[in-house]
């Protein structure tokens, strides 16, 4: 692709532009766009002018821009998330009902935990997982069980860069990090009590892939001095009807 004065290509100004948008920040100005891209204003405004007539961003009437519908299309036809999270909706709504707290879906990307699905009961507690967006490995229970089942090449990555603290429960120290994986692997699941926040306990399960590798994590956000035997019992239990259902051909 054509290269701009400063060398960047038109695919790295596309990708700064679409990366502004986080789950918490779906709406934006043109201007905060081109500023938090690090554009020029008119190139800011040119690039999300022809961004909007393709329809990967949206206009309303007030000139405010969010992701387009067309770009969530697109995307969602990704195969294998969508695969993961068909598998396992049953089962999650199967979990969500008799547990009747939050219930999540994540995978591992980019050395994160993603989440593909949420779901929730109005008088579930305290959730800070959106679908679509990403929480740290070392300090939440999916992602732990993502991390603990991931190849060493990754834990390795993972543990020799700076842990986060988030709370006064965030493990931190990779030594620490080592020992709860160590932990995740031979109890089969994680529970992370305040390691994200202090008011809930995260509790998952891998979803495993033949060769033992996490290809998802199933996950409950409990108040956090409630007992997990229930959830946990849930969560293995919906873990095999997923990597069965996963196992069918398509
Ligand atoms: C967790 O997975 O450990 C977790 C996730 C979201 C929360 C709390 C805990 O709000």
């Amino acid at each position: 692709m054509a290269n701009s004065p400063s060398g960047d290509s038109a695919t790295d100004r596309l990708v700064r532009v679409l990366e502004t948008f986080t789950p918490t920040r779906t709406v934006q100005t043109a201007a905060d766009i081109g500023r938090r891209a690090g554009l020029p204003s008119s190139t800011a405004h040119r690039l999300v002018g022809e961004l909007v007539d393709a329809g990967l961003l949206d206009r309303d009437g007030e000139g405010r821009i969010r992701v387009g519908v067309r770009l969530w299309e697109l995307a969602t036809r990704s195969s294998l998330p969508l695969r993961v999270r068909q598998a396992a909706l049953p089962a999650m709504e199967r979990v969500q009902a008799r547990v009747r707290e939050h219930t999540q879906l994540a995978i591992l990307e980019q050395d994160e935990a993603l989440f593909l699905e949420r779901l929730s009961s109005p008088d579930a507690g305290a959730n800070i997982t959106r679908i679509a967006g990403r929480l740290p490995l070392h300090a939440s229970s999916s992602g732990l069980v993502l991390l603990a089942f991931a190849d060493l090449e990754v834990q390795e990555r993972v543990l020799s860069r700076p842990l986060r603290r988030l709370t006064a429960h965030t493990p931190t120290d990779p030594a620490a990090v080592r020992r709860k994986l160590a932990e995740v692997r031979r109890l089969g699941h994680a529970i992370a009590p305040g390691f994200i926040e202090e008011i809930s306990t995260g509790v998952a399960v891998p979803v495993r892939d033949r060769g033992g590798r996490a290809m998802a994590a199933l996950s409950v956000v409990l108040p956090r001095d409630a007992a997990p035997g229930l959830a946990l019992e849930e969560l293995h239990r919906a873990a095999l009807e997923v990597e069965r259902a996963l196992a069918e051909p398509r």
